[in-house]
């Protein structure tokens, strides 16, 4: 029997076009661009337009994706949207939204909420699909409008997070590599860490719940920096000795991007190069589920990836949650179609 192996066929991100430099949240709340910087790395946010949505974010990164991919939406088979910002708290799943937008009309559809490592979550669900020989193509995408969860006058949260989508298109081949491992991780012991305290059926929404702002993230921000600082190199070398692996094997880490000092911390540990770490928080912020495929974009379309590399994603987030995934990159194939 022929091996059959996953790659990602295609990729598309989509960023709001509305940018917000730090020297604005200066005038919404006690803070600075040296403040925002020096302890965050981020020095600008992308912020949807009012009459954009997450699902909305998610239908452009797609239809970039299956664009490269050279395919019509029409033989997906299964798409995952990564979220933890839908268009409707209950329901419908974005996925479904998504899935009507593109003209999937072959798709399964549904949503996934492992805050920000939810891509990597998707992704290594995703591969299943494609491993086990039942579906031959899936679309991931992480997508958040995460502003529409801030709480501006919180200047502890509100500077960290922005809005964007990524997507990629996953595919069978019989060319060796793909996912080469993964890790998926939980700690829900950390959940008030990093929440949104009402809407869900722990605490309906209701007039006091607005007036207490509780519709909107709280964060312990110290306990999430020692726990991203800790699990991110841990989760990494998991992954790398599942796949037999050392961190010399590295070509690329795409962590979450959340702060420039977590990912700096994380590279120490592992002993990487900076050239072997990939960083845009500078330019966007915090986009959750859509930071580690946004990156990945960005990483491709800069060439730091050629066929062979070996690209570690890690991610971690509310839960808590973490995820790494070990993805070592194919060569391009002529598009099989159907
Ligand atoms: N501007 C100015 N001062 C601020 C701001 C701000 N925006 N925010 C907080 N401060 C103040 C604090 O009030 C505090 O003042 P105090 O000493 O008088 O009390 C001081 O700055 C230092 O605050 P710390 O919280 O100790 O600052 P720290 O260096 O830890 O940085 C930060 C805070 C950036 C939030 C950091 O803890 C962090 O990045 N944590 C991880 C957060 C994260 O990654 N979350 C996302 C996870 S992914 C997901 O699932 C969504």
């Amino acid at each position: 029997m022929t091996e059959r192996y996953v790659r990602i066929a295609g990729w598309g991100k989509y960023l709001p076009e509305r940018i917000m430099p730090n020297a604005e949240l200066a005038d919404l709340v006690d803070t600075s661009d040296e403040w925002i910087r020096a302890r965050t790395g981020i020095g600008e946010r992308r912020i949807a337009a009012p009459e954009e949505t997450t699902c909305t974010l998610a239908v452009h990164a797609a239809q970039a994706a299956l664009e490269r991919a050279h395919m019509r939406a029409e033989e997906l088979d299964l798409i995952i949207v990564a979220t933890c910002t839908p268009d409707y708290t209950n329901m419908p799943a974005t996925a479904s939204l998504v899935q009507h937008a593109l003209g999937a009309t072959r798709a399964g559809a549904f949503d996934l909420n492992a805050v920000c490592s939810g891509f990597l979550y998707g992704l290594a669900t995703g591969s299943q699909f494609i491993l086990s020989g039942i579906y031959k193509s899936v679309l991931i995408i992480g997508a958040e409008v995460f502003t529409r969860i801030l709480d501006w006058q919180d200047r502890s949260t509100c500077v960290l997070f922005g809005d964007g989508a990524g997507a990629v298109v996953l595919r069978p081949t019989t060319t060796p590599g793909g996912l080469m491992s993964f890790v998926l991780g939980s700690d829900g012991s950390g959940a008030c860490s990093l929440y949104v305290p009402a809407g869900g059926s722990r605490r309906p929404a209701s007039a006091e719940t607005v007036a207490e702002r509780g519709h909107y993230v709280k964060m312990q921000g110290r306990d999430v920096f020692r726990f991203a600082t800790r699990v991110m190199p841990e989760s990494v070398m998991q992954a790398l000795e599942a796949a037999d692996l050392t961190t010399d094997d590295i070509d690329l880490l795409i962590p979450h991007q959340a702060n420039v000092r977590i990912i700096d911390a994380a590279a120490r540990r592992l002993k990487l190069p900076e050239s072997a770490v990939f960083a845009n928080v500078e330019k966007y912020g915090n986009t959750s589920a859509a930071s580690i495929p946004v990156a990945l974009c960005e990483a491709l379309e800069e060439g730091l990836i050629e066929p062979d590399s070996t690209v570690v994603m890690s991610g971690f987030g509310a839960g808590l949650s973490w995820g790494t995934a070990v993805w070592k990159w194919q060569a391009a194939e002529l598009q099989k179609s159907g």
